[in-house]
């Protein structure tokens, strides 16, 4: 009976080393799913708008004129501007929207949204002025 016993055990413990082999193959096959794939993005990116070039755009606005423009024009009622003392919630935070000069100029020009169009109130350079000052107020270059 001893005799018929050895073989089966032997089995067994080569079907174990399979076994054993099975599951290290399939570690190496969850490894060639991790391995560097060209990853597909589906839909597209959102291509950024440039805004349009305004005529106040083309000129070099004066950032110490624009300040008094700013409180004048009524800037102020609707940005929060920390370096103007504005608290206005209505459009976004300009000191955390930090515009650049060519979307500020666009922004004053034609207005977008609940923003009036500040064309028929204030000259292109006055724009300009106004813009500038809100580029440096916040950080940026002023052209
Ligand atoms: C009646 C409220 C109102 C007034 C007054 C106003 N704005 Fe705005 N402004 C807005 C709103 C709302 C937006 C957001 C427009 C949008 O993108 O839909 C905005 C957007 C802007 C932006 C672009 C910000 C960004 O990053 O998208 C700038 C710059 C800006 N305003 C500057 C000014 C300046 C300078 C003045 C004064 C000459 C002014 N605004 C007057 C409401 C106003």
């Amino acid at each position: 009976m001893g005799k018929v016993a050895l073989p089966m055990r032997r089995a067994a413990l080569i079907s174990l080393t399979a076994l054993a082999g099975a599951v290290l193959l399939s570690g190496c096959g969850a490894e060639g799913v991790v391995s560097p794939t060209p990853v597909t993005v589906v839909g597209s990116l959102p291509t950024p708008t440039l805004a349009p070039a305004t005529p106040a755009f083309k000129l070099k606005g004066d950032p110490v004129a624009g300040k008094g423009i700013f409180g004048k024009a009524g800037c102020a009622g609707c940005h929060t501007l920390s370096d103007a003392h504005a608290t206005g919630t209505v459009g976004p935070n300009l000191d955390q929207a930090k515009p650049d000069y060519r979307l500020a100029t666009a922004r004053v020009t034609l207005g977008k949204g609940v923003m009036p169009s500040f064309k028929g109130q204030l000259t292109p350079q006055q724009i300009a002025d106004v813009a500038a000052y809100v580029v440096k107020a916040t950080g940026g270059t002023p052209p």
